[in-house]
């Protein structure tokens, strides 16, 4: 479900890679709130497992419309991991770092309290336990400010503004972890092969400021543009964020990622590679 989106597409590449047989479902195919629809189809394919890639992602859309957010985050995912249930297939559901309030200032593990500042947050976080509750075989795997090439993304908005103007204003007070998505999906890859039940933290390793991160997209990228320094407070935006919200993993089967400097590596040279293609 969701294969159209960032993570999704590529989701689908790292399980094909593994050799698994996917069925790729974009909205336009299947819309995970139409119950009978998501049945339907799960009841014939059968398959082994389920990634739910689908979701309500406009963070600051949420606040006003939270019922709509809620009804895709959390009634469509209950009825995705419902319909794998029924099946016997696991359930790989994708989850934040807004589920999280921002204040512990230190890493979050999978054990930690949460308490989501946002609609988007509350949306993801009663998710969670919508697929737990339904299917016992299931996987949760929170994840942080991902980037990838099939969606628009941070990366994407610092060299546009970086295009027209000699210089951008980016918060620094609130940290996460920059996760190249096609690590993450490497990684819900082998996950949904296991037996892994459970919640897991799995974000790039180390973690920075948006400003850090604008500050190495354009040292990497080789691009003039002066960085900065906002305060929330100066950029108001309509979805509060939590301030310091990176992930790790208490698990003793912890999946550990390549650095988010190292994703941004990845992503800049896989753009480049997608740009003399199409020049070809
Ligand atoms: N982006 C991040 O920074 C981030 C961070 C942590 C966790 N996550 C989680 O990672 C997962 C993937 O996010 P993403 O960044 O790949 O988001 P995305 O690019 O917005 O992809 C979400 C996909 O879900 C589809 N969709 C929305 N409503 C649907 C519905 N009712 N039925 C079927 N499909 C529907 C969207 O299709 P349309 O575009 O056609 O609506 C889109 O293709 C989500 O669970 C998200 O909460 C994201």
């Amino acid at each position: 479900m969701g294969a159209g989106g960032m993570l999704g597409r590529d989701v689908v590449r790292a399980c094909e890679r593994r050799g698994a047989e996917v069925v790729a479902l974009t909205h336009a195919d299947l819309d995970i709130t139409d119950g009978p629809a998501l049945d339907a189809e799960i009841a014939a394919t059968r398959p082994d497992a389920v990634v739910n890639c689908a979701a309500w992602t406009d963070v600051d859309g949420a606040e006003d419309s939270e019922a709509e957010a809620t009804r895709v985050n959390n009634e469509g995912a209950g009825l995705v991991a419902v319909a794998a249930a029924e099946v016997g297939a696991k359930i790989l559901h994708p989850s934040s770092d807004y589920v999280f309030d921002g204040e512990k200032g230190e890493p979050y593990f999978e054990s930690d309290h949460t308490g989501p500042l946002s609609a988007y947050g509350r949306s993801k976080l009663a998710g969670e336990t919508s697929v737990a509750v339904v299917n016992s075989k299931h996987l949760v795997v929170r994840s942080s400010w991902l980037f990838g090439v099939a969606g628009g993304n941070f990366v994407e908005t610092m060299l546009h503004l970086a295009g027209q103007q000699p210089e951008v204003l980016v918060v620094s007070d609130q940290i996460g972890c920059p996760t190249y998505t096609p690590h993450l999906a490497a990684a819900i890859a082998q996950l949904i092969e296991g037996e892994a039940y459970g919640v897991h933290h799995v974000a790039a390793s180390g973690a920075c400021s948006w400003y850090e991160f604008a500050q190495e997209i354009f040292d990497q990228s080789g691009v003039e543009c002066r960085v900065m320094a906002a305060t929330t407070e100066m950029l108001a935006r309509k979805a509060p964020r939590p301030r310091y919200s990176a992930l790790e993993s208490e698990r003793p089967d912890a999946i550990t990622l390549p650095s988010w400097k190292e994703g941004l590596r990845e992503y800049l040279a896989e753009r480049e590679s997608g740009r003399s293609e199409v020049a070809a």
